[in-house]
């Protein structure tokens, strides 16, 4: 008899049938004579109920029948009276197939906390929650890689071990193979790291951005999608030492079309999972609830659902940073002081300020252009006021910057001379620099943080969340 799992059994599973599930059981309870089982596969967020005649069954089984452990049931699909399924599996034969002792199984039947479940980040896989959030995560991916496929971009992987550190987007991760107690040295005393693996000091990538521009010269739409390291110490609900991005770049678009294709991308994407997996949604929209009743009313987030309607039906808000910087001035809390961060033309936004714009003054996700040149990458377009440059930051609810992107600097002239202003080595970046000789095209393009967006989809708080196995500053177990 084939195994079918859960999800399926749940969904087209008929009384009468006979069939074989296989999972984990979540709970057991019941009485002297009858017990039900909530069986999980990780295929929904749903059990199956498996219904079980004690009697029938050996003792020593029934007593290994504990949370976390596996089971493969055989039996009949029936009509099931309890509320909260329409079947359930009466079992004719069960067998363990790993059992999991309660005493010593960390995550039971209980609720749990999210600190205590991210030291068990082993097992937290195990709770509806987390479930919910894993198969979201592996579903906006998808929809990612169906978005920009259906588009005609080109899915491009860039390197993770770079030799450039030029994007200055963060301190980078040293990749060697030197013996640290005792690495070949300069006569000056420096390390020789032209004995290193690679003749030279190398890094984990901040960005594939560099690398993605030169294939958008000539595959005209690329869009890469990987891991990204930075070593920077930000310990923040918004910050990983490993994060994935995904950052298209594409020849002949300016920055409206990049704002534009920002948008409608992460529409498409949350219209995906709204079509999709509504009852993770569900779920983890009644936990958001649920983590909320005590706030007051002024401080709850919208329901999460509802949240994800409201950004999939209204335009963004596109603004220069100049006009931002007005609107924060005239705000309350900056005349009441109430900014930790202050607010002046030319500094760097702090999350508080993004957020008062998203959350307070515009109530919509808010594309934020023109940034001051001092505070961004030098790639970026410059614009006439030899002040300002095309950059472009999503911001939404809840998380502040999703995006960061821009227009590029296309020509040669100006590119050369802002890096020699920044102190960047133009002739270590000779291979970048090529494209601006050699048929070099307005083009844009932007990164997209693959776990802040998940957060904003889950309505989960913290970044360690929703990602399998965080590294932050001090924390790289498991
Ligand atoms: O704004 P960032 O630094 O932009 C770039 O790296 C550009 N090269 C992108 C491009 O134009 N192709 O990073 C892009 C996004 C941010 O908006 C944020 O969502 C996310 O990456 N991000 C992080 N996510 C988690 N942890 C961190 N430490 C992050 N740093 C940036
Ligand atoms: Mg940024």
């Amino acid at each position: 008899m084939t195994r079918l799992k859960v999800k399926e059994i749940l969904k087209n599973g008929k009384a009468g049938n006979e069939v074989v599930a296989k999972g984990w059981v979540r709970t057991k309870r019941g009485s002297k004579n009858v017990n039900f089982i909530a069986l999980n596969d990780g295929s929904t967020i749903h059990n199956l109920q498996v219904v079980v005649d004690v009697e029938s069954f050996d003792e020593a089984l029934i007593r290994d029948i504990n949370t976390g452990a596996a089971l493969a049931v055989t039996g009949v699909l029936a009509e099931s009276a309890g509320s909260g399924q329409n079947i359930e599996l009466v079992a004719k034969q069960i067998d363990l197939l790993g059992k999991a002792d309660p005493d010593k199984f960390p995550i039971q039947a209980k609720r749990h906390t999210l600190e205590f479940l991210r030291e068990n980040a082993h097992l937290r896989f195990r709770t509806s929650t987390f479930g919910a959030v894993f198969r979201l995560r592996h579903a906006i991916a998808f929809a990612i890689h169906k978005y920009f496929n259906e588009k005609g971009f080109n899915y491009l992987h860039t390197p993770i071990i770079t030799a450039s550190d030029a994007e200055g987007a963060g301190q980078m991760f040293r990749v060697s193979t030197l013996d640290p107690k005792n690495p070949p040295l300069n006569e000056d005393g420096s390390i020789d790291y032209s004995q290193d693996f690679f003749g030279r000091p190398t890094n984990l990538t901040v960005s594939g951005q560099l690398e993605g521009e030169l294939g958008a010269m000539a595959l005209g739409e690329i869009y890469t999608f990987g891991p990204t390291f930075r070593a920077e110490n930000s310990n923040t609900t918004r910050h990983l030492a490993e994060f994935w991005m995904i950052e298209p770049e594409m020849a002949f678009y300016d920055l409206k079309d990049n704002m534009d294709l920002a948008e409608e991308f992460l529409k498409s994407c949350i219209k995906y999972v709204l079509d999709n997996c509504i009852d993770d949604l569900e779920f983890l929209a009644q936990r958001l609830e649920q983590e909320e009743k005590d706030k007051p009313q002024d401080q709850r987030s919208m329901p999460l659902i509802e949240k994800l309607q409201f950004v999939l039906n209204n335009d963004f808000i596109r603004i220069t940073y100049t006009e931002a910087i007005e609107i924060l001035k005239n705000s309350k809390p900056y005349k009441k002081n109430q900014f930790q961060f202050p607010v002046e033309w030319g500094i760097d936004l702090q999350s508080e300020h993004e957020r008062y714009l998203v959350e307070k003054h515009f109530k919509c996700p808010v594309i934020l252009t023109d940034y001051p040149k001092d505070i961004k990458a030098f790639y970026m377009k410059q614009n006439e006021d030899g002040k300002t440059v095309r950059a472009m930051d999503v911001l939404f609810p809840q998380i502040g910057e999703i995006i960061g992107g821009s227009q590029r600097e296309e020509n040669l002239e100006k590119l050369e001379t802002r890096m020699n202003e920044m102190n960047i080595p133009t002739d270590e970046m000779w291979w970048y620099l090529d494209t601006r000789r050699f048929g070099s095209v307005v083009h844009s393009g932007f990164g997209l943080g693959f776990e802040r967006f998940i957060l904003f989809i889950t309505g989960m708080g913290n970044i360690r969340d929703v990602i399998a196995f965080p590294r932050t500053p001090k924390n790289a177990e498991f």
